[in-house]
């Protein structure tokens, strides 16, 4: 199994249209220990011909610009990318799709929910639909990827919900203080190769690490989850927002009830942060908490991750 990271940071990627945080102004200004990041996305391959992007970011363009697995390869009309996995209805997750346009076959899978948001929004209708199939995916049902032209992966991927919320532009505050979230609106997958192979998972936000979520990714080979925020309140320290990592939808890396405490003894093999913000000091390459996270045993994304994992 391949994996190639396209995308590290969160949403706004690194650095940020309007952020002027510290951290924003070193990538900006080329410094060598604050590589800029695009928006979340990775691309998943059995046999590196055939690739499935998890999540469409708004930088896809020039993801796939960088990053020559995803270049066509025949002529005239052709690309690697068979299908796109969605793990909610963020914008740094689906406006992607709209990249993908000019009549290329393809496979989008979401669930029901999330298929809903896209119907309801007719601007993704640019997909041909009578090349571009939507096939509705179901919480813990697992599935094989597959092409539109009947290509066949050999990778199963399993979703299943993990504590968050609606996306941001859905909120709806008449709906009490979860907004109208149901399950369906934030996934994470499982996926894994044929039979006693590796086992990884993409986890890009998650509210908080339930026992029954922990049990789940004990033992990993892989694993990917929400790096967002290096502490809660963040963002409102300096002086860039006025929300909590909890109040989007986001576990901290940091502190007894973060994420690193919560994965400590999972017996997970490889562990790597991705959706990372603008605030988040694990982005920076000197900076302490980038330290603390490597001693504790894990990666900082970074665009161009390349892993196999066999
Ligand atoms: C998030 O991950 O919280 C969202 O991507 C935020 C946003 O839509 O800007
Ligand atoms: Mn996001």
């Amino acid at each position: 199994m391949k994996i190639r990271v396209l995308g590290a940071a969160a949403g706004g990627g690194f650095p940020q249209w309007n952020c002027n945080h510290p951290n924003s102004r070193r990538a900006r200004d080329g410094d060598p220990a604050a590589a800029p990041r695009t928006q979340s996305s990775i691309t998943v391959s059995a046999d590196g011909a055939h690739w499935f992007l998890f999540n469409a970011s708004p930088d896809l363009r020039q993801q796939i610009n960088a990053n020559s697995i995803l270049h066509p390869k025949n002529s005239p009309r052709h690309s690697p990318i068979q299908g796109v996995v969605l793990t909610n209805a963020d914008v740094d997750h689906v406006t992607g799709l709209l990249t993908l346009r000019e009549s290329q076959p393809l496979v989008i899978y979401a669930t029901g929910r999330v298929l809903g948001v896209l119907g309801a929004n007719s601007i993704f209708n640019v997909l041909n639909p009578e090349l571009v199939q939507r096939r509705p995916i179901t919480l813990e049902q697992p599935f094989e990827l597959g092409g539109p032209e009947g290509y066949r992966s050999g990778l199963t991927v399993k979703p299943f919900a993990v504590p968050g919320k609606v996306a941001l532009w859905l909120e709806d505050a008449t709906k009490g203080p979860n907004f109208g979230s149901v399950e369906e609106d934030t996934i994470a997958l499982e996926v894994s190769g044929p039979a006693g192979g590796p086992r990884f998972y993409y986890i890009p936000g998650c509210a908080e690490m339930t026992s029954a979520l922990a049990e789940r990714i004990r033992g990993a080979d892989l694993i990917f989850f929400d790096g967002t925020l290096w502490v809660d309140d963040e963002m409102i320290r300096d002086g860039v927002g006025i929300k909590t990592g909890k109040r989007m939808g986001h576990l901290s890396v940091s502190g007894e009830d973060g994420t690193m405490a919560a994965l400590r003894e999972l017996g997970i093999k490889r562990r790597i942060f991705i959706h990372i913000n603008t605030t988040n000091p694990i982005l920076l390459d000197d900076s302490a908490e980038r330290k603390a996270v490597n001693e504790a045993g894990w990666e900082v994304a970074y665009d161009g991750m390349a892993i196999n994992l066999d």
